[in-house]
């Protein structure tokens, strides 16, 4: 029997919507950005793949699937660190207590910015990350 699959996600600059509409068009599953989809009809599907781009240590979105029920949960983050040397406990632990709908499975990708396009807060927020970055490292 064919699975009743729902991408849904939760972008700012569209990298996880791109993201969403490849795994959607993959699985043959129903896609909705996160305030497209009413809360009663989450518990309709079998699977629920949601994708959140990564803000500080927010996941974009992520509390419509982690505050309320939905079956098989599957979780992917888009952010700019590199999973593959990435620590994400900090933003899994926020974004998903444990009193949170936890995912079954969890994935983190690779996004992308786009500076120009950045408004002011995100801007002023990039350029305090990138001074604490710098300090860190300063001996
Ligand atoms: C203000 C700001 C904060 C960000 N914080 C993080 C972060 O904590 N971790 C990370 O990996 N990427 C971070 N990023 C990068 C975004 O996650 C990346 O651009 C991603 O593609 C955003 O997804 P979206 O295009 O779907 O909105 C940040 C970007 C901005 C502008």
């Amino acid at each position: 029997m064919e699975k009743n699959i729902a991408v849904i996600y939760g972008t700012k600059h569209g990298a996880t919507k791109r993201y969403a509409e490849w795994i959607a068009e993959e699985l043959g599953a129903a896609l909705f950005a996160g305030n497209e989809i009413r809360l009663g009809e989450l518990q309709n599907y079998d699977c629920v793949v949601f994708g959140g781009g990564l803000y500080a240590s927010a996941i974009v979105g992520a509390d419509l699937v982690a505050k309320n029920p939905c079956k098989n949960l599957v979780l992917f983050t888009v952010g700019l660190g590199d999973p593959q040397t990435s620590d994400y406990s900090a933003h899994m632990s926020k974004n998903f207590p444990p009193s949170a709908t936890q995912p079954l499975k969890v994935f983190h990708l690779r996004g992308g910015i786009d500076y120009n396009k950045l408004n002011l807060v995100h801007r002023g927020m990039m350029a305090m990350m990138k001074k604490m970055t710098v300090d860190k490292k300063k001996p």
